[in-house]
């Protein structure tokens, strides 16, 4: 802890090569220089820019991460299926049907003597129809015991989604952060009953890429609708996403701060 402040980081979307490249090379010195407690990524484009391998969330982990969270990529890689069942510190969205699926959406995990909840939920705007996002949020919260810190991982398409579930959850989650669009936003706020809020933390990975492939063939793709395989590029990167400020004895968010720190070169 650092000046009795208890610090959270939750980083967005790693992805790809570059984004592992700014975990290996930003993560660690950032974490240290900040004196964060407790640092969540969303690891679900880190290999080769779709899902997660064993090799990149052990990867994650020795950068500093505590909790890898996913999204509609995490069960891409056929491999990552057992590890997610046997890492708990891996997680996969909540709201998929609750038989049949590897792994988990959610998990309380202990640091620096507190404990926070990460709670990983999809939402269903031009997505997967999943179960209700809402619903899952508030059957897990229920359970909850007090002294836990919630924090909310919510991989969704639509701001007006993501919007309307850092109201929903206002009050009750320490904060609720959107991943997935891979563009962060310039909202990070506390909402009016103290929920740390931002609509998308944004990507770790390329700067200068369309939400994290070449331009040239993304932009080729979209001129010409016609489906060029894309490709990764090897571009300067950024990591991204929200170090949160909260007050150690009530356990309530104090501040927000949007970070974006660029590779000095590739
Ligand atoms: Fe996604
Ligand atoms: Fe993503």
């Amino acid at each position: 802890m650092k000046n009795d402040e208890l610090r959270v980081f939750l980083g967005g979307d790693v992805f790809g090569p570059v984004g592992m490249r700014c975990a290996a090379s930003l993560l660690p010195s950032f974490l240290a220089a900040e004196g964060v407690d407790f640092c969540v990524m969303n690891g679900e484009n880190a290999s080769a820019g779709i899902g997660l391998s064993p090799e990149d969330g052990e990867a994650l982990f020795r950068c500093g991460a505590d909790v890898i969270t996913g999204g509609n990529h995490s069960f891409e890689k056929r491999d990552f299926w057992p590890y997610l069942d046997s890492e708990i510190r891996a997680l996969r969205p909540a709201n998929f049907p609750s038989e049949g699926v590897p792994g988990r959406g959610w998990g309380i995990f202990e640091k620096s003597g507190f404990r926070f909840a990460v709670i990983n939920l999809q939402g269903r705007e031009d997505m997967g129809a999943l179960d209700c996002p809402f619903r899952a949020a508030d059957g897990i919260l229920a359970g909850l015991p007090p002294d836990v810190i919630p924090l909310v991982d919510f991989h969704a398409e639509s701001n007006e989604e993501k919007e309307a579930m850092g109201l929903y959850l206002d009050g009750r989650a320490a904060a609720v952060a959107g991943t997935h669009t891979h563009v962060q936003t310039a909202d990070e706020r506390l909402l009016p009953k103290g929920t740390a809020y931002q609509s998308d933390l944004g990507m770790t990975g390329p700067m200068r890429s369309v939400i994290g492939s070449d331009p040239k063939i993304a932009v080729k793709r979209n001129v010409t609708q016609v489906l060029y395989r894309m490709e990764l590029p090897d571009a300067a990167g950024a990591l991204r996403g929200l170090l949160l400020s909260l007050d150690p004895e009530t356990r309530r968010p104090r501040s927000v701060t949007r970070i974006e720190i660029p590779e000095v070169s590739p």
